[in-house]
């Protein structure tokens, strides 16, 4: 039995995915950047079992919901049909950080499992090809695959084959503070795929973010090879409230904020007011991602422990990309 160990690291994005332009190949309408995010692992462990008629899923130490299975599951068609093979699987997911709650489990998931399974089914792909297979499984699950502060090009191909994630820089080229503020440890009611789909059908603003996109990307990739966390920090919170403010205009509205949210954005411009340089970002859930200069982490974690409805804070930075761990 072929048995395949793979760890990939959870990432926040900068420039945020937000709109597919292909729903059922993941291809997004803009790029997006991102920091890959140290310490917050999902490691999958994937066995070949070869007389078995359907895949086992795990999650935790349990069974996975049916959809959830099945996602995975569907992932794995993909990475079978490659490998002309139909060997079912059995597939252990552990993560060390609340899942499904906007916290990008599923990025890490995908890209564990990308590499897990191109090494169980013997497929050799390149680093390019492993993000773009996890792209498959979900979308910022392609920037997972590097390691630092890294870009999802779009890409312009119909089969999305150049729709892919590269290193902008390594995780040593800056090293920046990142707090998680853990404000609901519950899954979110609106997962990001529909949540995406809703805002492009529906929101009236969804073309202003669109056009809007490439002037923050721009900035943001600026600011990271410049190590200038201003730039970075205005740009990222800009186009977060923009993701958020196209969302909530739609028809159905959409907000992913609790009130413990938006006391954390309020306690971060305290912050900043009071001279601590510190910048929100949000994605599709409740819990804030504070970026600040490294030296001052622990202070901006213990402000950001303290405000109401905050249930804990994990301390990151910029971290590893995605590796096999083992093989037997
Ligand atoms: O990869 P998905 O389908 O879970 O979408 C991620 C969407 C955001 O987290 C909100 C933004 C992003 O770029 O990661």
């Amino acid at each position: 039995m072929i048995v395949a160990r793979a760890r990939a690291n959870a990432n926040v994005a900068l420039a945020k995915y937000w709109g597919k332009r292909d729903e059922a190949l993941n291809l997004p309408f803009t790029g997006s950047i991102s920091v890959t995010l140290d310490g917050l692992e999902t490691h999958v462990s994937l066995a070949l079992v070869p007389r078995s008629s359907s895949d086992r899923v795990r999650m935790n130490g349990a069974p996975a919901l049916a959809a959830e299975a099945q996602r995975v599951s569907r992932f794995l068609d993909l990475v079978r049909a490659q490998a002309h093979a139909a060997t079912r699987v059995e597939v252990d997911l552990e993560s060390n950080f609340p899942v499904a709650a906007g916290l990008a489990s599923s990025a890490s998931t995908f890209a564990a499992l990308a590499l897990a399974s191109n090494r169980a089914f013997g497929l050799d792909l390149s680093p390019e090809q492993l993000s773009v297979l996890a792209r498959r499984g979900s979308g910022s699950a392609a920037r997972s695959i590097h390691g630092g502060f890294v870009e999802w090009l779009a890409g312009e191909a119909a089969d999305g084959l150049d729709s892919r994630a590269v290193q902008v820089a390594p995780a040593h080229h800056w090293s920046i503070g990142i707090v998680v503020a853990v404000t609901d440890e519950g899954r979110k009611k609106v997962g990001s795929r529909e949540g995406m789909a809703i805002a492009a059908r529906e929101s009236p603003f969804f073309r202003a973010w669109l056009e809007t996109h490439a002037a923050d990307a721009a900035a943001i990739r600026s600011g990271i090879w410049a190590r200038d966390l201003l730039l970075v920090g205005e740009a990222a919170e800009h186009n977060c409230l923009k993701m958020h403010a196209a969302s909530l205009a739609a028809r159905p509205s959409l907000l992913y904020w609790t009130p413990a949210t938006v006391a954390v954005i309020h306690r971060v411009r305290e912050l900043r007011a009071d001279g601590l340089e510190a910048y929100f970002t949000i994605d599709a859930g409740p819990q804030v991602k504070v970026l600040c200069r490294a030296e001052d982490r622990a202070q901006v974690a213990e402000q950001i422990a303290r405000v109401p409805g905050v249930r804990r804070v994990l301390l990151s930075a910029p971290g590893p990309g995605a590796e096999v761990l083992a093989t037997r």
